[in-house]
């Protein structure tokens, strides 16, 4: 910020964000962050907005800023976020959880039995587990289900275990290319796989999270090809078999579900309204 006038309160580095061209809620995460205080507390920043800075504080924003501008997601920066309720820790090892990721979660939830449906435990899996976010999230909302999750990365997946033992949830993780080290069948498979085709020009924008969690091949399709050949192997009669995709890809992936043998198949939309999540059930016996 050569040549710009010292920064005194808040409210100016909020206008000077937003000058900048950041988005008012990642200015306001970023100067939490800079004063150590917790990401959700937006409101205080307004209640303090003539607030000096001291100058430890005003060096981590100017950082902070700096890192933003770059295209650092604000999560690396700041090392948080909020996913499905639950506080992760994130940084350049796993993806940046993605709130469209929650359509995901709520649709798993949805399909689920209630627990008093089932007198056994019910199994879930999630595949390409990155932060671990989804199956955090899901054994949080069930407590009774047993939750397995698995990555081929291994710094993802100490990432994942680092949440778990945070959030004192019991998921089980380890290492697999999809299936190849998973035994025994589940009541639900979901998956945010990587489905960004290797020469989408968005993936320049993606350039600081890892690009074994985003490139999926010429069509972006090689890894949910892969994950529905498999799947039915590894599912329980009726078992669901949910997986997030790109804005352009559930007419392919329905296809995909439905050549392989999958009932129910179905997409969801995401907040935004795109169609980015498809899946199918398995036939009963
Ligand atoms: C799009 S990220 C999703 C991360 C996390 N589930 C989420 O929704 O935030 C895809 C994940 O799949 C993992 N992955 C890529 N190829 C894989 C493979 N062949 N087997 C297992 N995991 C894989 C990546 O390491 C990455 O963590």
């Amino acid at each position: 910020m050569t040549g710009s006038p010292p920064i005194h309160t808040l409210a100016q580095c909020l206008a000077q964000a937003q000058t900048l061209g950041l988005a008012r809620l990642d200015a306001q995460m970023l100067l939490l962050h800079s004063l150590a205080r917790p990401l959700h507390e937006r409101a205080w920043l307004l209640a303090h907005d003539t607030d000096l800075l001291s100058p430890t504080q005003g060096t981590a924003w100017q950082m902070a800023l700096q890192r933003r501008l770059a295209g650092e997601p604000v999560a690396y920066i700041t090392g948080r976020k909020e996913f499905f309720g639950l506080t992760l820790a994130i940084d350049p090892r796993v993806l940046d959880p993605r709130p469209d990721t929650e359509t995901l979660v709520d649709w798993a939830l949805a399909v689920l039995p209630a627990p008093c449906q089932r007198p056994d435990s019910l199994r879930i899996l999630d595949l390409g587990t990155g932060s671990g976010a989804i199956a955090l999230a899901l054994q949080h909302a069930r407590p009774d289900a047993q939750l397995w999750a698995v990555d081929a990365s291994e710094a993802a997946l100490a990432v994942a275990r680092t949440n778990a033992a945070q959030l004192q949830l019991p998921v089980r993780f380890w290492a697999s290319d999809w299936f190849a080290q998973v035994d025994g069948v589940f009541d639900l498979i979901v998956s945010n796989p990587p489905y960004i085709a290797d020469a989408d020009p968005h993936l320049a924008a993606l350039r600081h999270e890892p690009l074994q969690a985003l490139s999926s091949g010429a069509d972006g399709l090689d890894d949910l090809r892969r994950i529905v050949a498999a799947a039915l192997a590894h599912l329980s009669p009726s078992g669901w078999l949910l997986l997030e995709h790109g804005f352009d890809q559930a007419q392919a992936v329905r296809a995909l579900l439905q050549q392989a043998g999958f009932i129910q198949v179905q997409s969801h939309a995401d907040l935004a309204g795109h169609a980015r999540c498809s899946g199918g059930q398995k036939p009963p016996k």
